[in-house]
């Protein structure tokens, strides 16, 4: 299979040297596109600003910004099978970004307006839907504070179209092993106490047997 993998954050610049971003470090995404090269798929990883290094034999496009993200996807799920969308792309940026660096001088507050960036894997389900793209199963993640709470994951897998959705906590973050919930548009959800490399392993097995 040809598949599109998203890690990391997205940094969304306010002036030259100042940004907006969270705390992701890319490492699931990264495990994923190292699982889905060791099992013969051809890789695509397309990642926000991360410390790690991209695994070998894997296709690597690094962005910055959500905007940028948003479009590497879309041109490189053209011709791909799968998309896993990991990364946590911000949601907002700020409205302009200031040229220079921004001074305090005798600034004693400062106001920003943020905006909305696009949202990629609702661009996705829009594209599918208006039929004018081939078929891509599309695997998200849902990141919540409260992984008993399934509703909220379930809700989002239905608007975003998606064909899997895994839910996590902030626990989870930079984090080996952790708790994720497995979701399917069946309304099956399958808990799992497991480490990065396992859950990618688990992701690869449904997307093999989906294709
Ligand atoms: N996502 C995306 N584009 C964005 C934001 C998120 O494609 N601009 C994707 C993420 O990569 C993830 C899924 O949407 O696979 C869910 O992300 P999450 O942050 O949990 O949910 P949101 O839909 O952004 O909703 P909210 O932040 O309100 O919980």
């Amino acid at each position: 299979m040809r598949i599109v993998v998203t890690a990391g954050p997205t940094r969304e610049y306010i002036d030259r040297v100042r940004f907006i971003t969270n705390a992701s470090t890319g490492l699931m995404g990264y495990r994923i596109a190292e699982v889905a090269v060791s099992r013969g798929h051809r890789v695509t990883l397309i990642s926000g600003p991360s410390p790690l290094n991209s695994p070998s034999g894997v296709r690597f496009i690094p962005v910055t910004s959500a905007e940028q993200m948003c479009r590497e996807t879309l041109r490189c799920i053209e011709d791909a099978d799968a998309l896993i969308m990991s990364a946590a792309v911000a949601d907002f940026r700020p409205e302009r970004r200031l040229e220079g660096k921004i001074r305090k001088e005798d600034k004693e507050a400062l106001t920003m307006r943020l905006i909305r960036t696009p949202d990629i894997l609702t661009e996705v389900a829009e594209r599918k839907k208006r039929g004018d793209m081939h078929k891509v199963t599309t695997v998200g993640f849902a990141l919540e504070e409260n992984i008993e709470e399934t509703e909220r994951a379930k809700e989002k897998l239905r608007r975003k179209s998606l064909d899997l959705i895994v839910l996590n906590s902030p626990d989870a973050i930079g984090k080996e092993t952790s708790e994720f919930v497995l979701i399917t548009p069946d309304g099956r959800t399958r808990r799992m106490r497991v480490s990065k490399r396992r859950l990618a392993e688990e992701i690869m097995v449904f997307l093999e047997d989906a294709s």
